[in-house]
């Protein structure tokens, strides 16, 4: 095939354009791909393409290096440097996304770097779209200095800004150390695999330089450690395609920003579908525990029920699922665990995903069984007045719709925090056997009694029938709905058809909060 003169120059450039971006395509060294994989580890571009649709993932900054010629960088020149930046599509919707290179210098972060993942955050951000981040790094690069901590510095201003503005998700596939670990702890969900995934402010070895505790890196921030202790992390995975595929589900009950709405799903389940078992769920001794994911699965489309921090404080429950194609955030107790009691952490884990849900037009969902705030020393010197209080500031400034079903008991000021009407709930249902009083009977007659109980020749009997008077008086809702506080007492059977029919009642809700710069939540 002959070609023209003025082809020439272009084909040479063209060829050397495929030339760059062979190279940069290359890993940096075979050896160092094979050492992430022999760890159970993708690599940076793998999960990428793990987590995008296919085809769709667009890459920037791929030719960028890093500028330091200290300590014998100044030869060592990498393409893109540590980090891939770019963005795609997930579930057929604009992602931005990053992913650090574990494979050139540790993943460590370098200004570059830094200006890479800010420049997509910053697009992200622009553009009203959600944006992941694949941390997998020793944190600040050494050799650097300051300018790797300046750029740590300008991630996690943009991490603030953000919040709020658009879903901000962090996956963490390898070590996560020092002052690095606080732009996942800013963003709105962190997700940790196995075996994979370590978290901590100072490594086992600082800790035992300064305090003599020996603990291994797992232990101390490992995926189980995070899920279950510190609550760190949202999702606790067993595989980095496990964790890709939590996030594209995750995303898929969020809106790409906080003026649109969420996606609505399939609405192929049944609007009106009535389930008679939910009359059963309930025990009739009020103290016997039931589990609360099953009135949940019972009641969501399909029984689809994304729960989150399901190991961090089990005794309230959180996630997403969806009712006749909506998303809705769902906060429940869990009287199978400390009997859905409200301690500091169940408080900061619901305060926290109320906001969240707050923040992005997501319809919130109450099934209240709480026999209140967990008493005791340990953890009112912890200080459950100011946690506790988290929850109730976070109900009351939330203004998308709010619906709540007291399935049980609603006592004290749980009752108030679990979406009361006084928290400006829109529609608060019961079932028959909810309680909703200031304290359980026995409570209640030991206080109010004390006395005439003293002087009872049969305390005990007297103590019976007056624990059953105020059970028929008090323990019930109906007080509650002569006053309005409950809008109606229902057949636990129809709760599915009646949230539906509720949220399409409050589906245009206009609720403002007065005008502030912010609030000053109890932190
Ligand atoms: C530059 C780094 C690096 C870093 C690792 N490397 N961390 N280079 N800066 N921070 C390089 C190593 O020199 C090595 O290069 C390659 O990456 C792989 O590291 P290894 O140590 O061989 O890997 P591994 O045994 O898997 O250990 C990974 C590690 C360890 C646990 C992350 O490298 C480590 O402890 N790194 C230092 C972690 C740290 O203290 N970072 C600073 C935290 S303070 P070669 O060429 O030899 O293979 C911080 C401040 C943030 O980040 C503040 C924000 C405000």
């Amino acid at each position: 095939m002959t070609t023209t003169s003025e082809q020439q120059p272009a084909n040479a450039a063209l060829d050397e354009l495929r030339r760059r971006k062979r190279i940069i395509s290359e890993p940096e060294s075979d050896a160092r791909v094979e050492q992430q994989h022999a760890r159970g580890k993708l690599t940076a571009r793998e999960r990428i393409g793990h987590l995008l649709d296919k085809g769709s993932f667009e890459e920037l900054g791929a030719f960028v290096t890093h500028r330091s010629s200290e300590f014998g960088l100044a030869d060592k020149r990498y393409p893109g440097d540590s980090v891939i930046t770019g963005y795609g599509k997930i579930n057929g919707k604009p992602a931005y996304v990053y992913s650090q290179d574990f494979t050139v210098l540790g993943g460590s972060l370098s200004e570059v770097a830094a200006e890479k993942i800010c420049k997509v955050m910053d697009l992200a951000m622009r553009n009203g779209a959600p944006i992941i981040g694949i941390s997998d790094s020793g944190g600040a690069r050494i050799q650097e200095g300051v300018s790797s901590l300046a750029g740590y510095g300008e991630i996690f201003m943009r991490n603030t800004l953000a919040s709020g503005v658009v879903p901000q998700i962090s996956a963490i596939l390898g070590p996560s150390a020092g002052g690095a670990v606080y732009s996942p702890a800013i963003t709105d969900f962190t997700l940790m695999v196995r075996g994979i995934s370590q978290m901590f402010i100072t490594g086992p070895d600082v800790i035992k330089a300064v305090t003599g505790e020996e603990i291994t890196h797992e232990a101390l921030g490992g995926a189980d450690a995070h899920a279950v202790h510190s609550g760190v992390s949202h999702f606790t995975l067993d595989s980095e395609l496990e964790c890709m595929e939590t996030i594209r589900q995750l995303l898929s009950y969020l809106p790409p920003n906080n003026l649109d709405d969420p996606p609505m799903g399939e609405q192929d389940d049944d609007p009106e579908r009535a389930d008679d078992g939910l009359r059963e769920v309930v025990p009739q001794e009020s103290n016997r525990p039931y589990d609360m994911l099953d009135v949940i699965a019972r009641i969501l489309d399909h029984g689809d029920f994304l729960n989150i921090q399901r190991e961090f404080a089990p005794n309230i429950i959180i996630g997403f699922g969806r009712l006749h194609g909506r998303s809705v955030g769902v906060v429940a107790q869990q009287p199978a665990h400390l009997a859905g009691v409200i301690d500091i952490h169940a408080s900061v884990k619901a305060a926290r995903f109320v906001r969240f849900c707050d923040a992005f037009n997501i319809p919130i969902i109450t099934f209240a069984d709480v026999p209140g705030y967990m008493p005791g020393r340990d953890q009112e010197h912890r200080g459950i007045i100011r946690q506790g209080a988290k929850l109730l500031y976070a109900y009351a400034e939330a203004t998308v719709p709010k619906i709540t079903v007291v399935t049980r008991k609603a006592y004290g000021g749980a009752y108030v925090v679990m979406g009361s009407k006084h928290l400006r709930t829109d529609i608060n249902l019961a079932w028959p056997s909810a309680e909703i009083a200031v304290m359980g009977s026995d409570a209640a007659v030991n206080i109010i009694h004390r006395r005439e109980l003293a002087d009872s020749k049969d305390p005990e009997a007297a103590r019976a029938e007056l624990i059953e008077d105020y059970r028929v008086s008090f323990a019930n809702p109906y007080q509650a709905a002569e006053r309005g506080f409950i809008d109606d007492v229902i057949d636990p059977a129809r709760t599915r058809p009646l949230l539906i029919h509720a949220l399409d009642a409050l589906q245009n809700k206009r609720d403002t909060l007065p005008p502030k710069k912010h609030g000053n939540i109890p932190l």
